[in-house]
């Protein structure tokens, strides 16, 4: 058996049919990843439909188990400054 190295923090991005369809603020989260030097710290997952589509797009930073609804450029940003 091979240990595999994951990042401490993780990023679940919903991929169901309504969230999927915000690629814009899942390219931006990325983007903001990769611009401050997190991109090797938080792993990025795409989720099935977590059953809350009337509030997509919808993110969840793990392992502080906080859930985002209605997702936009700001709040990831308020996410990036808070990981
Ligand atoms: S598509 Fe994201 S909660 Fe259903």
């Amino acid at each position: 058996m091979k240990k595999v190295h994951f990042p401490e923090k993780a990023i679940f991005v919903c991929d169901g049919s309504k969230c999927g369809k915000h690629k814009e603020v899942r390219k931006y989260l990325k983007e903001c990843l990769k611009e401050n030097g997190l991109k090797n710290e938080v792993e990025i997952f795409k989720m099935e439909c977590s059953d809350r589509c009337k509030h997509a797009p919808i993110f969840s930073v793990q392992p502080a188990n906080l859930w985002y609804s209605e997702t936009s450029h700001k709040d990831i940003d308020e996410i990036i400054a808070n990981l």
